[in-house]
């Protein structure tokens, strides 16, 4: 196991001599050194009792009832530790290659912790994660980890890394009092051998893939062994409407299915401050998406995928917030917009006898043609 990290010598000077030294990055509680030291005990403290509550709910369990890794999401993040305590109940997000998502964040107030999003995982075997530490202070650490397992709770996990907790990772047994959040990525390429090559009850997976456990594992809103059965509830894309936009995080409140090629207009600067149309969205497996400013300045995130929070995915993922100024000053009055590619070989294919999943018309069993418009 090999680890690469990145960290800042004047941070670790900063931290060793409890000093001052960026007003943005530290709590006005540690402006003078006494206190400093007296929060670091604070701090250290209930980590520890974290850390032991924590590991005592660790125990092993049957992992094959549960959403499993696939060739294109290397990894399910589940809301619980301990795999939402061994059931499927709870909430899961799959998550691609290359594209940083936020599993915990320091908490201030009287009881500092850190809120966890994501507690445990379930991987393909042998995949490259990276850990960051950063955002929006300007600090950003990173450090990769190859060859990392399941892991039954991430926190305790990374809190015993050596690489990773401490100066050569991403200091994370240290944030508590800074503004911080962790986000986790899985490096591109993944190795698939150890996935089956066939699943489901006729060796295919319409709407999903095949798992670890050699089920199908299907997109989201799809159902059935083969994951043939299609949502019927709107607010799931299909080929006709690829982008559903919603107007809160999580895919909550109101939605609008959108059409392919077809700009959306989901956030705004007014008056030096940021307006939120829409707060989170679907999107087609691995269609083409495209962000723009203005519609002019665009940035392609290929392949798209569900963003369960448009605000938090642009400060994770700079390389695509930087070339549409998301992150950047509200006084800016510019408009963000967010579209969908028609995919020319999907947008006929039919509905009820064929699916695009992979971006070829696939006809069920029982049609034929183009478009699986044909009974045999
Ligand atoms: C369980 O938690 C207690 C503290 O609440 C701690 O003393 C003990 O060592 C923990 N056990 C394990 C196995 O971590
Ligand atoms: C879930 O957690 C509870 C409490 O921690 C435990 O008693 C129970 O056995 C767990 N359920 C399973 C299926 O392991
Ligand atoms: C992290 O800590 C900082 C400083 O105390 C605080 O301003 C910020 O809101 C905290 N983050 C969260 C998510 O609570
Ligand atoms: C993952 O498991 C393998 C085999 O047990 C082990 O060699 C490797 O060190 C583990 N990876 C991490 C990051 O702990
Ligand atoms: C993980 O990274 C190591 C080098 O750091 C590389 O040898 C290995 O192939 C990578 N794993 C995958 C699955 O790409
Ligand atoms: C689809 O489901 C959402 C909740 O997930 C609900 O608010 C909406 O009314 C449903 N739409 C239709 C057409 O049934
Ligand atoms: C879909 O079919 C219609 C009618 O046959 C045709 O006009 C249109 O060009 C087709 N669209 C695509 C993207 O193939
Ligand atoms: C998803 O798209 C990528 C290219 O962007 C392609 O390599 C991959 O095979 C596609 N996966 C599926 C399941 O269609």
């Amino acid at each position: 196991m090999m680890a690469k990290f990145i960290f800042e010598l004047n941070f670790f000077a900063c931290f060793i001599l409890f000093v001052k030294c960026n007003t943005e990055l530290l709590n006005e509680e540690w402006i003078n050194n006494e206190e400093s030291h007296k929060i670091l005990h604070r701090s250290r403290r209930s980590l520890e009792e974290q850390f032991f509550e924590e590991q005592n709910k660790t125990y092993t369990c049957d992992t094959s009832i549960l959403p499993q890794p696939t060739a294109e999401y290397p990894v399910v993040l589940f809301e619980g530790i301990n795999y939402n305590n061994c059931s499927a109940n709870g909430k899961h997000r799959r998550l691609r290659t290359q594209v940083f998502e936020k599993w915990s964040e320091n908490l201030s107030g009287p009881n500092r912790a850190r809120k966890h999003k994501w507690n445990s995982m379930l991987m393909l075997p042998g995949a490259n994660l990276t850990f960051r530490a950063c955002c929006p202070s300007g600090n950003n650490y990173l450090s990769t980890v190859d060859n990392w397992n399941n892991t039954a709770n991430l926190h305790y996990s990374v809190l015993t890394q050596d690489d990773l907790k401490g100066p050569t990772g991403i200091w994370y047994e240290r944030w508590l009092h800074w503004v911080m959040s962790f986000y986790i990525r899985v490096d591109d390429p993944v190795d698939t051998t150890s996935l089956p090559s066939t699943c489901g009850d006729n060796g295919a997976c319409y709407y999903g893939q095949c798992g670890l456990t050699g089920k199908c594992e299907c997109a989201d809103g799809y159902s059935g062994v083969d994951c043939g059965t299609a949502p019927t509830n709107d607010s799931y894309p299909t080929e006709k409407k690829p982008l559903v936009l919603f107007k809160d995080v999580d895919y909550t409140g109101t939605y609008l299915p959108v059409n392919p090629d077809d700009f959306k207009r989901f956030a705004y600067n007014q008056r030096s401050a940021r307006e939120m149309e829409y707060k989170s969205m679907r999107v087609l497996h691995n269609r083409t998406m495209m962000f723009a400013r203005n519609i002019i300045y665009t940035q392609k995130f290929t392949p798209g995928d569900d963003i369960p929070d448009m605000a938090e995915f642009m400060i994770a993922n700079p390389n695509v917030a930087d070339g549409i100024w998301y992150n950047y000053d509200p006084h800016y009055e510019v408009d963000f917009h967010v579209k969908v590619e028609m995919s020319g070989a999907c947008f006929n294919c039919s509905e009820t006898n064929g699916v695009c999943y992979t971006g070829s018309c696939l006809c069920k069993t029982g049609f034929t043609g183009d478009y699986c418009d044909d009974p045999v």
